[in-house]
């Protein structure tokens, strides 16, 4: 029995803040100088320090007097093979993935470029504090392997899986149905709840699936009913047009995926920028998530994602908000939620009534604008939420991975730490309302070189140098 405790000021959640409208601070928790005692990885206890530590004088305390800690951010939407290709430049998404992504991910077909990706990559995601993933990997059962392998190693929460595409892609990028339903079978009997890993079967998207993979998919589904189903919906017109073609017999692009049996709990579908308001309505009943990639979706140039839409309580969607590497082009959530607030801030306007009189909703609007709490909320609990795996992670609560990330909120560019004296009145912050101050500065002027330690299962995993 190994038992450590990190003392410092905490920020977490208990609650949804777009539950709280007005009063967004009721769903999260601020300890100012908290105690956080961990026993073998798990979380024992958690609160003020002068209640807490009575009962734990005997233990190793860490203490990070000048830091903010927050539970590991999630990344719900990542592609793992292109780390390598950030920031490639000029194309939408089809020509994009023809130019950029196909040539690089054939690479992962050899074990030791696979290998090499899956370390650098592990590399980045703790760099930037992201401690938990849902990622994509490639058609090749060896980049699977390579990545499970890799997270296994470093006792990394990760979902993942082969990602499945027979169709509209060169023939050595394609995987058929029938080696793609033995690969994925032989793949979850390794590592579905292997220690931390969880098994996603994951066609890539519908654009990219023949008839007999989406049933090689929903038969994977029905004798692995325990496992994540990942893929891409309404990600780009082109796209979008191009799945309706392909599946004539369907109304939109979520039925494809329905009609396979694979809109649930636990099934996500990358971007949703596209979506009608009925999609938003029948994702919402099947208990099934989106992923809010705005990195990607400006850097693609795909469009808007309607978070007012998402979020409204009549129909509120499940959401884990994702950097979509190497679509999105920065690891850092802190940077997704700075690009996500800039989308919410756009959307706002065009729903002002401003642009189009018959668009004007206010409320809508409101629900576009990402505070500190709704944005911090959506990279920890939130996104835990969207996984379905808040029961393991997401927040501080006793019984839960203790996967968390020490933050530095004077650690950016120069014209930070002055930013931060705005909203700090002391040295460090007191109340609730000054530590989201700072939260506030991290998302829009800061990015990974805030992230001065990050802890997966009780164990340090990165240490800014
Ligand atoms: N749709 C299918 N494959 C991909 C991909 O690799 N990236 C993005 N952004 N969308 C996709
Ligand atoms: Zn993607």
């Amino acid at each position: 029995m190994s038992l450590l405790g990190i003392r410092g000021s905490f920020f977490d959640f208990i609650d949804d803040p777009w539950k709280h409208v007005g009063a967004e601070s009721e769903a999260a928790r601020f300890l100012a100088d908290g105690l956080l005692v961990v026993e073998d990885g798990i979380i024992r206890a958690f609160g003020p320090f002068a209640d807490v530590s009575p009962a734990y004088a005997d233990i190793e305390v860490r203490h990070f007097p000048d830091r903010l800690i927050l539970p590991g951010f999630i990344d719900g939407h990542i592609h793992f093979p292109q780390t390598r290709m950030l920031g490639s430049y000029g194309e939408q998404l089809l020509p994009w993935l023809k130019k950029w992504v196909i040539p690089e991910e054939l690479r992962y077909k050899d074990p030791a470029y696979a290998r090499e990706g899956a370390a650098r990559f592990f590399d980045a995601l703790l760099a930037s504090g992201t401690t938990t993933c849902q990622a994509f990997t490639t058609a090749s059962p060896v980049s699977t392997e390579a990545f499970f392998e890799e997270a296994s190693r470093r006792n990394v929460r990760v979902i993942a899986g082969l990602t499945g595409i027979d169709k509209n892609v060169p023939e050595d990028f394609t995987d058929t149905p029938e080696n793609f339903y033995a690969d994925s079978t032989r793949l979850i009997a390794r590592y579905h709840r292997n220690g931390r890993n969880l098994y996603a079967i994951t066609p890539r998207f519908a654009l990219g699936a023949s008839e007999a993979l989406m049933s090689a998919c929903e038969r994977l589904k029905l004798e692995h009913p325990d496992c994540w189903v990942n893929t891409h919906i309404s990600e780009n017109p082109a796209e979008c047009r191009g799945v309706m073609e392909l599946f004539p017999d369907c109304p939109d692009y979520l039925a494809v995926y329905e009609s396979y049996g694979l809109v649930g709990p636990k099934f996500s579908g990358g971007h949703g920028v596209w979506l009608s308001d009925g999609e938003f309505r029948r994702l919402s009943q099947a208990g099934a998530a989106l992923t809010f990639c705005p990195c990607s979706n400006l850097f693609l140039g795909s469009g808007l994602f309607r978070l007012g839409r998402a979020t409204d309580p009549e129909h509120r969607v499940r959401l884990s908000f994702g950097s979509d590497i190497g679509g999105g082009n920065r690891f850092s959530m802190l940077n997704v939620l700075d690009d996500a607030y800039k989308v919410g801030m756009c959307n706002a306007t065009l729903l002002d009534g401003s642009v189009d009189p018959a668009r004007r909703d206010p409320a809508e609007a409101e629900r576009n604008k990402l505070s500190p709490y709704r944005a911090f909320w959506s990279i920890t609990l939130g996104g835990a939420e969207g996984l379905y795996i808040d029961d393991m992670l997401g927040n501080f609560e006793p019984g839960k991975e203790a996967d968390f990330v020490v933050l530095d909120w004077n650690g950016g560019p120069a014209a930070l730490p002055w930013r931060q004296s705005m909203v700090l009145e002391g040295k460090r912050p007191h109340s609730m309302e000054e530590a989201a101050g700072l939260l506030f500065g991290l998302m829009t002027v800061a990015d990974e070189r805030a992230v001065d330690e990050t802890w997966v299962m009780g164990r340090r995993l990165y240490k800014r140098a």
